[in-house]
């Protein structure tokens, strides 16, 4: 039997007409001796009915589930009482003549359906029957969609797709490396690229001027619902470009997919926000702009308080912060909102409730009336609201980001907005080093190869910690999309920030030596970005979890359940690789 239509994209107009379908049985129901069939195909679904004289009747009476099987029929009208406006093809059905199985299927372990709730590793097991469950072939054909818009938008503008190893040597992008054993070279590993940092770098010095790829990158890190050790990025490259030009660009970009995937206008341009801004507004580098609600500073306030809380943290150097919320909460609500804050170091929540008596809390009695009433002036407060508030002797470190997740819990937990808004920024001037406790040194906070600020440069060695990148994420929502920079470009100023990251000359000649030669062989000024794109488009498919977007994604524990990897290898591999097993 030719296929002649596809399930889904029957309609009223095919009314009449002879068709051969393809696909799924959905369900099968036998009523009144009517077999009711819903065909499914990559399309949708339509429903196909046989009569007991039909010839096909006997073989549509024995399918189940799952089975695969072609249909030839007529498509008629459904009576009036029986059209299915939620089904696209509800209005028609096919009067089925015959019937031919294809294959048969084992009883699926859930059922085949948008509103199934299943164990998500039971649909990771069986993922190949998970994804055939229409919103998520929807997700993999929108992911296709947007890859093709981003494609073309880039092919426009003069970019060429070039691809990169996947088999090559350690990217340091702040995570930890796969590496693969080398037979031929024993004892010598490969590693897989945490991203194409370097080659697209040196994509630029090649003269290439435009790059891209949809690049996979690698890293074994610590998994979370927006990060797998696999993932897709965007990666661009431009030689010559200003930061104005380049990112007016990006949002062009970023403009288009949204206008055409989901019909949003953006805003042109994009917000900007300094690091340091966003950390004190919104307590977070990654602030969803869906919903004000700032943070205040009330230090200057507080410092006189006779709550001692709030005067020391001040006299420690740190700071108070607070939030205003309106909204009534009860202590168990309260004693709630605390445990937002104590995972980010937060010793403790005060509030105080603005009523039409004047404040109400367990900390007023510290507070002299003309106090309260500066504090209540400073949010702004009005009667029915709440201000919540985080004492710290360190500022960026724990009162802000300790505030930064109450915010996001607070506009989540009132509604303040809602799925279908997207509200884009760029946050720039990130410091480019970062303190690394652990380590007893400074670390670069993005990669090593972002350029500082260039008046920012002489500070390197006297005051790292002041000194600025030349770098820009893009936030959407509260999700860091994407994330960029200007690269140095020139070898002195690289070995100088290898230095302030303790990388001595003669380890960046071993590690980088090829790196840095090619900046000494007439690299041009360039800049770049990267999309997560998995990210991107779970933003755009309305999915919490990356997981969706991804056809064969892998557990937080790193495992694919489908085909057990990662799994135990043939001894015999392993002595060809030198490696001795445990
Ligand atoms: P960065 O490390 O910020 O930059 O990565 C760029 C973007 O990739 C996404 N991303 C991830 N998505 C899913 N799972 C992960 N484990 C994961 N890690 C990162 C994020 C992030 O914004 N080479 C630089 C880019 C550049 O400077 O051009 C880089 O990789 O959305
Ligand atoms: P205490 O004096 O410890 O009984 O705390 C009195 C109130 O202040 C309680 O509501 C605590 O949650 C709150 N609190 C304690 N430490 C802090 C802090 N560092 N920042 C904000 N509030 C705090």
């Amino acid at each position: 039997m030719e296929r002649t239509h596809k399930c889904g994209q029957l309609r009223p107009e095919h009314i009449g007409q002879q068709v051969a379908l393809c696909g799924w049985v959905a369900r099968r129901r036998d009523l009144g001796g009517m077999i009711f069939l819903d065909l499914r195909d990559r399309w949708g679904t339509v429903q196909v009915v046989f009569y007991p004289d039909s010839p096909g009747y006997a073989a549509a009476d024995a399918v189940r589930s799952e089975y695969v099987v072609a249909v030839r029929g007529t498509v008629k009208a459904r009576e009036e009482g029986n059209v299915n406006p939620r089904l696209a093809t509800g209005a028609v059905e096919v009067a089925g003549a015959e019937m031919e199985v294809l294959n048969t299927a084992t009883l699926p372990p859930f059922y085949i359906t948008d509103d199934v709730r299943v164990d998500e590793n039971l649909r990771l097991r069986y993922r190949y029957l998970d994804l055939r469950r229409p919103v998520m072939q929807a997700n993999l054909m929108l992911r296709s969609r947007v890859a093709a818009i981003i494609r073309n938008f880039l092919l426009e503008r003069e970019f060429i797709e070039v691809e990169t190893p996947i088999l090559t040597r350690s990217t340091p992008e702040g995570a930890r490396d796969f590496l693969v054993p080398s037979r031929l070279s024993p004892g010598q590993f490969y590693a897989l690229p945490q991203s194409p940092q370097l080659l697209k770098q040196l994509l630029m010095v090649a003269g290439l001027e435009r790059y891209f790829q949809l690049a996979r990158c690698f890293r074994d890190e610590d998994l979370r619902s927006d990060r797998q050790p696999e993932f897709t990025q965007v990666d661009i490259e431009v030689s010559f470009m200003g930061a104005g030009e380049f990112l007016a660009m990006m949002e062009d970009m970023v403009r288009r997919i949204f206008a055409e995937v989901k019909g949003a206008a953006l805003p042109k341009p994009f917000p900007r926000l300094s690091w340091k801004a966003a950390m004190e507004k919104y307590g977070t580098d990654k602030p969803d702009l869906r919903f004000a609600m700032e943070i205040t500073d009330i230090s200057s306030l507080a410092a006189g308080s006779q709550f001692k809380v709030f005067a020391d943290a001040v006299a420690a150097g740190g700071s108070v912060q607070g939030l205003r919320a309106t909204a009534a909460f009860s202590r168990k609500e309260l004693d709630q909102l605390a445990q937002v804050v104590a995972p980010h170091g937060a010793k403790g929540l005060a509030w105080m409730a603005v009523e039409e008596e004047g404040v109400r809390s367990p900390i007023a009695k510290f507070f002299a009336p003309e106090q309260i009433d500066a504090i209540v002036q400073a949010f702004a407060a009005r009667p029915g609201d709440v201000l919540l508030f985080v004492a710290d002797a360190d500022t960026f470190g724990v009162a802000l980001p300790a505030l930064g997740a109450l915010r996001e819990h607070l506009g989540r937990r009132l509604g303040l907005y809602s799925e279908d808004q997207f509200c884009p920024c760029w946050v720039v001037d990130f410091p480019l080093l970062e303190f690394d406790q652990e380590e007893g040194r400074y670390v670069a906070a993005h990669h090593p190869f972002t350029a500082p600020v260039p008046e920012d440069v002489e500070r390197l060695a006297a005051d790292p910690a002041s000194v600025r990148a030349q770098a820009y994420d893009l936030v959407i929502n509260g999700w860091e999309v994407a994330g960029g920079s200007a690269r140095i470009h020139t070898g002195e100023v690289q070995q100088a920030v290898f230095q302030a990251i303790g990388i001595d000359a003669e380890t960046a000649r071993s590690q980088f030596g090829f790196f840095l030669e090619a900046l000494a062989a007439g690299a041009p000024p360039h800049r770049g970005i990267a999309f997560g794109f998995d990210r991107l488009v779970a933003l755009l498919a309305g999915e919490s979890s990356i997981r969706n977007v991804i056809a064969f994604p892998k557990t937080t524990s790193g495992a694919d359940l489908m085909t057990a990897a990662p799994s135990l290898v043939d001894p015999a591999q392993l002595k060809e690789l030198k490696i001795r097993p445990e």
